[in-house]
């Protein structure tokens, strides 16, 4: 079994899906700890409620940036940490716990990289009009959302599509593949040769198109 901690801003529904995914058996894990930097995250309240450790750590309660994430490192490695989930965490990763961590920390982003980094994917994708967009899972380096890809899943994105619809069509799959890739990584299915995820075992999918072909 491995140890997970979970580092989240916000609502926590990832946070959520995957303390489902460990508590059904789905994932061979258990989340040791969730360190939040915003002390109103609602994920605070899923962790009580699971009675998973809550730990909230205020970037400016720290002399810089530096020291906020090896404070963050030595945390993890506290409880035996073995893979760190950036769950909705709103913040570029220092160096000090990337170096710690290399290839062991996975964040969830809501678009397909590499289009649409940043702060609200899902607004970026729905203004630009794409008519596919979703979600990825990928490893974090030192860039923003630049990280190796060990996931993607694709949904329709429609002319209508406001940041609210199309985000919720794309969290519904976030909570899909977001553990799945850590069953992956729990089975030792994954490794990374330069850019690239290789998955032991990889299937081949069929192919999505948006607006269907079927039009006559
Ligand atoms: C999710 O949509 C996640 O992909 C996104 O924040 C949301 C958190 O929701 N992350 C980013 O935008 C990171 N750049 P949640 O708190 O309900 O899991």
């Amino acid at each position: 079994m491995i140890k997970l901690g979970v580092l989240a801003s916000g609502s926590g529904s990832n946070f959520q899906s995957i303390v489902d995914s460990t508590e059904s058996g789905y994932l061979d894990a258990r989340v040791a700890v969730l360190i939040t930097d915003k002390p109103e995250a609602y994920a605070i309240e899923r962790a009580k409620k699971h009675e998973i450790e809550q730990l909230v750590l205020i970037p400016k309660n720290f002399p810089d940036r530096d020291t906020y994430y090896s404070h963050i490192a030595d945390e993890l490695k506290k409880r035996g940490v073995d893979l760190v989930i950036l769950a909705g965490f709103m913040r570029v990763v220092g160096s000090p716990l990337i170096d710690q961590y290399r290839e062991r920390i996975m964040n969830i982003h809501p678009a397909l990289l590499p289009s649409f980094p940043g702060l609200h994917g899902q607004k970026q994708a729905a203004d630009y009009g794409v008519r596919i967009s979703g979600c990825t899972v990928h490893f974090v380096d030192e860039g923003m959302d630049t990280g190796p890809v060990i996931i993607q899943a694709a949904v329709p994105a429609y002319h209508d599509d406001t940041e609210e619809s199309l985000g919720k069509r794309i969290l519904k799959q976030e909570h899909k593949i977001f553990p799945y890739a850590i069953r992956l990584f729990s089975e030792g299915r994954l490794s990374v040769e330069g850019r690239k995820v290789i998955i032991k075992g990889e299937r081949e999918d069929s192919v999505i198109i948006n607006p269907p072909l079927d039009m006559d």
